[in-house]
């Protein structure tokens, strides 16, 4: 099996406005897609018409390297915006109606509840559940089946940071047991620890694909140098550093690349009476070149 889901152009128009525009990407075998834009970028609408939800404007979906729709939807288990759970019922008793509506393996669903973390809630109903394991149960209703692909759609909005972790935790486990994950989201950081590729989406369009290394690559250690006199700290460093690793943002002195020695730097510095007052490291990088993409992919 070479590719899970492949669109070709999809586009799925509601009034004139194409809120999901010529999406063509491919999703393959093990990997964890992590689905990225802001609220109204087109995520949920892209994730329904891939599902059968809603029919597309134009364009094609495959799934499974072409497999038949009806023998692939089977193959496929997913979760859009929250579970549909009977909240009068337990968690138990919430599987075993989904796997008889399904038709599904019933031995095989007696493990989910242990797959999520649920396995100790007895007789408790779904009406007193947290958020979280309301959206484990969801994981588990979409496992129902034994799917090789999972579709869910933000599955972690609205998680405290506890709920975070399990969540990770638990979409990480099933990655490691096989499963293709396509997970949506608005914040990068929640998919950070987790995707493995990455498509950013903005307007309804795909900005663009990049694996987690390449990403890792693009963001390597921005060193972030406060002076007193940005241009000029800018001339010492190209003398040390590559001068496409050097640059300026707002009066800051940026620096793209791992710095081996700081010293040898501020002291370059110092000796041209430059005053550095201060020197970090930029961390949050990755989310910066995401905003910036989504910003220029939406105008
Ligand atoms: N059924 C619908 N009819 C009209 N507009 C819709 C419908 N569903 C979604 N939209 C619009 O499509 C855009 C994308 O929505 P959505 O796919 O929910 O984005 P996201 O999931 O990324 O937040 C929004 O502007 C939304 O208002
Ligand atoms: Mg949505």
């Amino acid at each position: 099996m070479d590719y899970v889901l492949q669109t070709d152009h999809l586009t799925k128009r509601y009034r004139k406005t194409n809120v999901v525009d010529q999406v063509s990407l491919t999703v393959r075998a093990g990997e964890i897609y992590g689905f990225v834009g802001k609220n109204g970028a087109g995520k949920t609408t892209f994730i329904r018409t891939i599902l059968g939800l809603t029919p597309p404007t134009e364009g094609t979906f495959r799934f499974f390297d072409g497999q038949e729709l009806s023998a692939a939807r089977k193959r496929t288990g997913s979760l859009v915006e929250g579970p549909s759970l009977y909240k009068n019922m337990t968690a138990q008793e919430n599987i075993e109606l989904y796997t008889r509506m399904l038709r599904a393996d019933r031995k095989h669903s007696q493990e989910l509840l242990k797959t999520v973390g649920l396995a100790d809630t007895g007789k408790k109903r779904v009406s007193n559940f947290s958020l979280g394991m309301k959206q484990r149960l969801g994981i588990a209703m979409a496992l129902v089946g034994n799917p090789d692909f999972l579709v869910l759609d933000e599955p972690i909005n609205g998680l405290d940071p506890k709920g975070i972790v399990e969540m990770r935790e638990l979409l990480l486990n099933l990655h490691r047991a096989g499963k293709t994950i396509f997970i949506s989201s608005h914040i990068l950081g929640e998919l950070e620890k987790m995707a493995t590729r990455y498509g950013i989406i903005a307007g309804g369009h795909l900005v663009e694909e990049i694996t987690a290394e390449q990403l890792r690559q693009i963001c390597v250690a921005r060193t972030v140098i406060r002076t007193n006199d940005p241009q000029r700290a800018a001339k010492v460093a190209v003398r040390l550093l590559p001068a496409d690793a050097v640059s300026i943002e707002n009066d800051l002195l940026i620096v793209s690349q791992p710095i081996e020695n700081i010293g040898a730097l501020t002291n370059a510095m110092f000796a041209e009476n430059i005053i550095v007052s201060g020197i970090s490291s930029d961390d949050n990088s990755a989310e910066q070149y995401f905003i910036r993409r989504m910003e220029e992919g939406s105008v």
